[in-house]
């Protein structure tokens, strides 16, 4: 299909999010394709599965940058050269500067693994089963200058079982976003999804 939408996937680790929305692309009419992986990490497992589906990558270490807005600048130049026009975070352990942040307003996604705004940050699963509630899931949403507080664009949400540590239930929920974040990719691709002053605006059907 031609006119599929460019996407570009930042990863620091495992890349588990990064193979389901390979694998989601992989479908002739998905409406989107992955052009490039950037990775600060060299030995970022999500490499592989990019170099597998022979997708071009990029590793930027962000120590060899004196500033954050330095790494992000080699990273929107990254993306700009290759023609991004949607880039996705799948466990990219960088916060960005807000300067990056604005460049891709609107264009910029995340996926994090609870039910936003609550337990934001890391060690999430632990922040769950601390607060014992008995809910929880995983949201996909707009990256703003604030860590985990952008425009919410969908949210699935799983049990917390008793007896639940923080590696089963990163797992349920896991299993969760692997759904989620290609049908939210696939929504955007095909126009019904966008951020219009701040807020998200979706078409369905
Ligand atoms: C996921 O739980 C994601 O929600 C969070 O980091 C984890 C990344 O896992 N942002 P993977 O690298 O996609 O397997």
């Amino acid at each position: 299909m031609n006119g599929k939408l460019k996407v570009g996937v930042l990863v620091s680790g495992r890349g588990s999010n990064l193979k389901a929305l390979i694998d989601a692309c992989s479908a002739t009419e998905f409406p989107a394709r992955i052009i490039l992986v950037i990775s600060n990490v060299a030995t970022a497992g999500g490499l592989a599965y990019a170099e597998a589906a022979t997708i071009p990558t990029a590793v930027i270490p962000h120590k060899e940058f004196p500033s954050r807005e330095a790494f992000d600048e080699a990273v929107n130049a990254e993306l700009r050269g290759a023609g991004v026009e949607l880039v996705c975070e799948a466990g990219f352990m960088r916060i960005h500067s807000d300067g990056f942040v604005r460049k891709w307003l609107g264009k910029l996604i995340n996926i994090h693994p609870s039910l936003l705004p609550a337990f934001k940050g890391t060690h999430v699963h632990e922040q769950v089963i601390a607060a014992g509630v008995m809910v929880s899931g995983c949201t996909v949403h707009y990256v703003t200058p604030e860590l985990d507080s952008g425009p919410i664009i969908a949210q699935s949400e799983v049990p917390v079982v008793k007896g639940d540590t923080p590696a089963t239930l990163a797992a349920r929920v896991l299993e969760a976003e692997h759904k989620l974040y290609p049908a939210v990719l696939k929504k955007i691709a095909e126009g019904r999804v966008r951020l219009e002053s701040g807020q998200v605006v979706t078409i369905d059907g």
